[in-house]
């Protein structure tokens, strides 16, 4: 929110006052002075007029998981595990999933309470890759590198994918970077030629790559530079 609107929103001013207050250099955002009325103020942001604090600010909070499978990327399920249940309660409070995997996808699952910064995660105006390791059932042939890099079309949402790299590792195994992430879109992609995904782990997204110390179903916090590099 705008800072001249969220001192307008106090029971005891309204905008020419909150206006007034900011030219008077008396509100500090973060312990710094701010009079600019468009400077955003966020859920983490201390606000602070004279000596009164306004806003404490949550503690903004960034962890890595590596999901198991069997569970669900929800923060509720009301018949499966959920990727919620592997951390303590307190901790859990608040977070929500920057980029969902199905139910036995297994590796990189980040978990924030960080809206802004999750978008940059997951919007596909980011590019930002997301590299996953794909187990198949049959053959994957030379010829799918060209077709994936051309996209595919999706019927149900009308688009066609944005150019996706895939490296073939094995006879059934590839690696596949892409930059989206459409519902089940792995899997579709292979379905176009009927080539069923019968593992799938995600192994990084961006920069952040899946820490190889965790075991399945443990976390950290990310570091001060992995948070930057989003
Ligand atoms: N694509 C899929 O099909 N499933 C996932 O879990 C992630 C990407």
């Amino acid at each position: 929110m705008r800072l001249d609107r969220f001192l307008a929103n106090l029971p005891t001013c309204n905008r020419q006052q909150a206006r007034l207050m900011l030219a008077q250099r008396r509100v500090r955002l973060d312990g710094q002075v701010a009079s600019d009325p468009l400077t955003e103020v966020r859920a983490f942001s201390r606000v602070e007029l004279d000596d009164e604090v306004l806003q404490a600010g949550l503690p903004p909070r960034y962890l890595m998981l590596h999901k198991p499978p069997g569970c669900v990327s929800a923060t509720h399920d009301p018949q499966h595990p959920t990727v919620m249940d592997l951390l303590p309660d307190a901790l859990a409070q608040g977070l929500h999933i920057a980029g969902r995997l199905d139910f036995n996808t297994t590796g990189l699952m980040i978990l924030t309470n960080d809206g802004q910064w999750s978008r940059r995660l997951t919007q596909p105006a980011t590019k930002l890759p997301k590299h996953y390791l794909v187990e198949t059932q049959d053959e994957i042939g030379e010829h799918y590198v060209a077709r994936f890099q051309e996209g595919f079309h999706f019927a149900f949402e009308n688009l066609t994918t944005q150019p996706a790299d895939l490296q073939i590792l094995g006879p059934r195994l590839a690696r596949l970077a892409i930059v989206e992430g459409r519902y089940h879109q792995v899997k579709r992609m292979f379905g176009f030629y009927d080539n069923k995904v019968v593992k799938l782990h995600r192994e990084r997204m961006g920069a952040i790559a899946l820490d190889m110390n965790l075991p399945p179903g443990a976390y950290r916090e990310l570091t001060l530079e992995e948070i930057a590099a989003v």
